[in-house]
């Protein structure tokens, strides 16, 4: 087998090709192939690991692009997915700078982290009885985020950040503030609910390859979703993101349950913006837009009951 790995020696970037027989590597998991390629070929490979039982983070790795958790990969895993080929592109996780080889640098992120207040800010007072014990809902609400081990396989798969990365923050910064947010011990939610619209909330992309590829099954997008609806809920709903949340509302629930893609460009962007931007026009001419539409559509069939579903959805949120 070929394993063309991605390297960088602080100045330059090149691609080093190792031949491993399958054999030597097949009960190996992908962090094991590493190390064998490190302990049998070149000693001068770089990339971290510590724990190898998928608790600490550190081994994130790309295999022919996606994002893997190295040490929680199995070599079988990837024959399988990868059946056709017996070569094997590795490269650092994206999105984040490479420092060496597979080694990249986490002090950005961490940095975005922090601005979200990640540790618990506890309210102060407690009931005597129960002090700060949380009874098994309250547990059982945030125990899927307290899984989160900080990989960066949400950030690596991004199309955000891969876009840009200067207004929009890695999607487990979103998941930690969701999970400090939505503990039954927190002083104020908002605390963190705050930064993180302040850092990019709304400038998610819906593209969930975040929770596609998360090792521990967290979907970074429902977070994010969640903390939309809890900014909106506690009065931050200005701005273009708000705006476009409303108008999908408005169009499945008060209009005719049909997504009308000139209100929602009108509505979301305001009249002036969305002709000036280009954006209405270059739909309509594109065919994606009736300008006719404007005035509404027919009310589509099922709409009592899409209201229901939604108005349904609703509640259960509030709870
Ligand atoms: S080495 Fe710790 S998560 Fe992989």
């Amino acid at each position: 087998m070929k394993f063309i790995i991605d390297r960088f020696d602080g100045n330059k970037n090149y691609q080093q090709t190792y031949t491993v027989e399958k054999k030597d590597i097949e009960a190996l998991t992908l962090l094991g192939t590493l190390l064998f390629i490190k302990q049998h070929q070149d000693l001068t490979l770089n990339f971290t690991a510590s724990c190898r039982m998928a608790i600490c983070g550190a081994c994130g790795v790309r295999v022919n692009g996606h994002a893997y958790l190295a040490c929680d990969t199995k070599m079988t895993e990837l024959f399988e997915e990868y059946k056709d080929t017996d070569i094997f592109r590795i490269s650092p996780l994206s999105n984040y700078t490479v420092i060496s080889d597979l080694a990249v640098d986490w002090e950005p992120a961490i940095e975005n982290l922090r601005k979200v207040k990640p540790g618990l800010v506890a309210k102060s007072e407690f009931s005597e009885k129960e002090g700060c014990r949380q009874n098994q809902e309250q547990y059982d609400r945030i125990v899927g985020q307290w899984d989160c081990i900080l990989c960066g396989v949400c950030a690596s798969e991004c199309n955000k950040l891969s876009a840009d990365r200067s207004d929009y923050m890695e999607p487990f910064v979103y998941t930690r503030a969701w999970k400090v947010a939505n503990d039954s011990r927190t002083k104020d939610p908002m605390i963190h609910v705050k930064p993180s619209v302040t850092n990019g909330l709304w400038n998610c992309v819906h593209c969930h390859e975040c929770t596609n590829r998360c090792p521990k099954h967290i979907s970074a997008a429902e977070d994010i979703a969640g903390l939309r609806a809890m900014a909106m809920r506690k009065g931050l709903n200005s701005g273009v993101g708000p705006a476009h949340a409303k108008s999908f509302y408005t169009d499945l629930v008060e209009d005719s349950g049909r997504l009308n893609e000139i209100r929602l460009a009108l509505r979301t962007e305001g009249v002036s913006t969305a002709l000036r931007a280009g954006t209405a026009v270059t739909l309509m001419r594109a065919g994606k837009m009736n300008p006719l539409e404007i005035f509404g559509g027919h009310t589509i069939e099922g709409h009592k009951d899409l209201v229901k579903m939604i108005k349904a959805a609703q509640a259960a949120n509030k709870e």
